[in-house]
């Protein structure tokens, strides 16, 4: 599988990116390395990679625990701590090793540990390796708030590893699965048809081909000031969702693939009333959700508090949401304002 260029760095596929690892380790001669893990990386995901890489350079195990709840100030004041306590400096480099979590954290513990290491990520699910590992965001949540505190900060080099996959659950697959359709229907829908039509889908070629959609959009728009908002479809009520699940007490939590899903049904929704997107596509789009993700309730009495947390949604410049809506498959239009009836509408649509 051909590397793709970002910015400044490359990201490699398969076994041969171990090989562009093992040199990068071999000629910058790190003072000391380090990776980033959970206990499930650790256990399932570790040993792959150490028997891949060719290096006789040590390299120290960081630990932290494994979930979203985790992605906050505390574990990186943990990881901050460890690395100092292990004689961390600016000559180190952090390898993450796994989902969303670790490689967000890792990326944000590395670029503001003594100003900046270097960093490299290794995405281990598959939201990781199409969105969440590419692109130089990094950061955690503040409480329920999602990704509110964080820098951008490039990698110097991202392995996807397919095989990782084999580690994680069906549900954190279809979790991921929910990210191509987004590229799909903003990009080439080619991607969300595979997904709706075809049972066995080419994963590797999925990964590749949204990995290249989103390294155009990046290149274009890398601090997110306009275009780079489009990869933000699905998101403004998927993120309120996803949030509101979160904070409850009563509902169980959502991936955030199944929230974006939801999302996605929404905006498609305000689309089809703002932007004359074509009515026959957000019924297509909510029965091919429902069919992937099965049906969520929603009650009317959840909705003022889901619209209350998108107002805390980082697109949003002086209190007012805004939202990427289509015009058509592959033709958007970003910063859509939507008055709150049209948004409270589009999720009893989700749940009619
Ligand atoms: N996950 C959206 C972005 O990277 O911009």
């Amino acid at each position: 599988m051909k590397s793709i260029q970002a910015a400044t760095y490359p990201v490699h596929f398969e076994e041969k990116a171990y090989n562009e690892l093992a040199s990068i380790i071999k000629n910058r001669a790190y003072s000391s390395i380090f990776i980033l893990v959970d206990e499930n990386t650790f256990e399932h995901c570790y040993p792959r990679f150490m028997q891949l890489l060719q290096t006789d350079k040590p390299i120290e195990i960081i630990q932290i625990d494994a979930g979203e709840i985790y992605k906050n100030m505390e574990t990186c004041i943990g990881v901050w701590n460890a690395m100092t306590e292990l004689g961390a400096d600016r000559r180190s480099l952090l390898i993450t090793l796994g989902g969303g979590v670790i490689t967000d954290l890792g990326g944000f513990v590395a670029s503001t540990f003594k100003r900046g290491i270097e960093f490299i990520n290794i995405p281990t699910t598959l939201l990781s390796m199409v969105d969440a590992s590419v692109g130089g965001k990094t950061g955690v949540d503040l409480g329920v708030l999602k990704n509110q505190i964080g820098v951008f900060a490039n990698p110097e080099m991202i392995v996807i590893d397919p095989e990782y996959l084999h580690t994680v659950t069906p549900r954190e697959i279809r979790s991921g699965t929910a990210e191509i359709i987004k590229y799909g229907m903003t990009h080439d829908i080619r991607l969300f048809n595979e997904i709706k039509d075809n049972p066995n889908l080419n994963i590797v070629d999925l990964i590749h081909r949204s990995i290249e959609i989103k390294n155009e959009v990046v290149l274009e728009d890398p601090k997110e000031k306009s275009i780079r908002k489009v990869l933000n479809w699905g998101h403004t009520i998927g993120h309120g969702v996803e949030s509101y699940f979160l904070d409850s007490e009563t509902k169980e939590n959502l991936t955030h693939g199944e929230a974006i899903a939801i999302g996605m049904v929404c905006e498609a929704y305000l689309s089809s009333k703002v932007l004359n997107f074509p009515e026959e596509y957000i019924h297509e789009i909510k029965s091919a959700i429902i069919t992937i993700y099965g049906k969520t309730t929603i009650e009317e009495s959840d909705v003022d508090d889901i619209i209350g947390l998108m107002k805390h949604d980082k697109k949003n410049v002086g209190g007012e949401i805004n939202f990427v809506l289509l015009e058509n498959y592959e033709n958007f239009k970003i910063d859509c304002k939507v008055p709150n009836d049209l948004i409270k509408e589009s999720l009893q649509f989700y749940n009619s």
